[in-house]
């Protein structure tokens, strides 16, 4: 039997009422690895600004590492509830690196790889879209320098993220994007504990994967649709 639109209509509903975000996780219960693979693969295959991937996914399983995160990520660790929160309860938990300013200017080594080898594309056309680029950060959008590059990674990082979070729901997975963690201690960390070139890549935001252990605690509450589109 094929699926019909309107189907797929109610499941994709169903979906955005039933995802929210999870405060504490079902300890006992872990999402099936084939499953979880389909979630990087959502991530994997999300569209990003002139589609140079400017991202990197930490998967932390090891409790060690994760209890790493503890101290920085008030966001996650259960201080607000008294819990072990996400960091403590998840079945996974991811943390969205974006790439800096060292790989995402126009001309940069790994751009210039990335188009080569992972595009096959043709000099001619690496050499348009490292001008096209250029204009793009310098011209049009006005990104300069490490944070603001760095943000603009960060900003197709959460396409990622959002992918991520809307396929887990579709499979009757929990999730929580992360932003609540102190964004110098996290670089650090990263640095020092988990060997990442954090002149390379920076921390721009985690989530956590799992089942709930409890129903939320508040309905879900949206400002009318009214108030949030305009039609012209
Ligand atoms: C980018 C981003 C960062 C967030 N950071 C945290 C966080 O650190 N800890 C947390 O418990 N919830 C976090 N949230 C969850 C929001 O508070 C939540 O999505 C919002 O209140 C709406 O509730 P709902 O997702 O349950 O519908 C974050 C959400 C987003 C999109």
């Amino acid at each position: 039997m094929t699926t019909t639109t309107p189907q797929i209509q109610d499941a994709l509903l169903e979906a955005f009422a039933f995802r929210h975000a999870t405060k504490v996780f079902d300890k006992k219960r872990k999402i099936p690895e084939q499953l979880f693979n389909t979630l990087l693969e959502a991530a994997r295959m999300s569209p990003s600004s002139f589609g140079f991937e400017p991202w990197q996914l930490l998967v932390v399983q090891s409790p060690e590492k994760r209890a790493l995160l503890n101290d920085f990520s008030w966001g996650a660790n259960g201080a607000f509830n008294g819990t072990e929160g996400q960091l403590g309860t998840a079945s996974h938990f991811v943390i969205f690196l974006a790439h800096t300013d060292k790989t995402m200017t126009h001309n940069s080594e790994y751009q210039q790889q990335f188009m080569k080898h992972t595009k096959q594309l043709p000099d001619e056309v690496i050499g348009f879209i490292n001008e096209a680029f250029q204009k793009f950060q310098q011209h049009d959008f006005g990104i300069e320098g490490r944070r603001q590059i760095t943000d603009w990674s960060a900003k197709q990082a959460y396409i990622a993220l959002g992918n991520m979070m809307t396929s887990a729901a579709l499979l009757g997975i929990d999730s929580c994007p992360i932003e609540g963690f102190e964004l110098k201690q996290a670089e650090r960390v990263l640095q020092t504990e988990f060997g990442i070139d954090t002149e390379k890549y920076q921390p721009a935001v985690m989530a956590a994967f799992g089942y709930r252990l409890d129903s939320p605690k508040h309905p879900k509450t949206r400002r009318l649709m009214e108030d949030t589109v305009q039609w012209f």
